[in-house]
């Protein structure tokens, strides 16, 4: 039913490719979320015009406008959040780590997607560190926001191989594919109320 989809936000700060994935997903009708707000902290972010384009409400709230005051930017976050009647916020290559405050207002609520299989590679360039590092499987995972980086309860995973010939871009690529299959899935579980928090895992409800 239409009139029951989660309203949820997607917070970019780039190209948006997993936000036009999200999107995607949601024009099915039994898509149990709908994409009513793109937020960005840049005014450059490629994903904005494909948003605007799909028709769904933007709105650009400039980190560099509050200097090094974390929580009056996430508290101007929020206001456009419950201006929109946000229910579920999914980060998709948002580069600003969130106040804890804000991270426990949405507990369970917030996710992210991440281009490692955690808790390996967290942080930046982790297709570098993949290949630095020689693993053989590399992927991506799905996961609850927490305070800390990258280390909120996992919700789902997806590996590639690495290849022998690969580069930092190649690898990416192999990734990214994955990453725009699974994270319309976890916000899909997550809309349906599929899932719920056991301590550090993530179980079907
Ligand atoms: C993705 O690799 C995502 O996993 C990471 O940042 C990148 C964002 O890419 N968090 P895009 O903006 O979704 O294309």
């Amino acid at each position: 039913m239409v009139s029951s989809r989660k309203k949820t936000a997607i917070l970019i700060s780039g190209r948006g490719s997993n936000m036009a994935a999200l999107i995607e997903a949601a024009k099915a009708s039994d898509y149990p979320a709908e994409i009513a707000l793109v937020l960005s902290n840049k005014p450059e972010a490629g994903g904005l015009a494909i948003a605007a384009a799909n028709g769904i409400a933007t709105a650009v709230i400039e980190h560099k406008a509050f200097g090094k005051d974390r929580a009056a930017f996430d508290a101007a976050m929020q206001a456009e959040l419950d201006r929109h009647n946000i229910e579920l916020v999914c980060l998709a290559g948002f580069m600003r780590l969130l106040s804890a405050g804000f991270c426990e207002h949405w507990f369970g609520r917030m996710i992210n997607i991440h281009p490692a299989i955690l808790p390996a590679f967290k942080g930046l360039d982790t297709h570098a560190r993949a290949l630095e590092t020689g693993v053989k499987l590399h992927g991506c995972t799905t996961h609850f926001v927490t305070p800390g980086m990258d280390e909120g309860q996992i919700i789902g995973q997806a590996a590639v191989p690495v290849r022998d010939d690969d580069t930092e871009a190649s690898l990416a690529a192999r990734v990214l594919a994955e990453e725009h299959k699974l994270y319309p899935e976890a916000l899909r579980l997550l809309a349906s109320g599929a899932l719920r928090i056991s301590g550090n895992r993530v179980l079907r409800a």
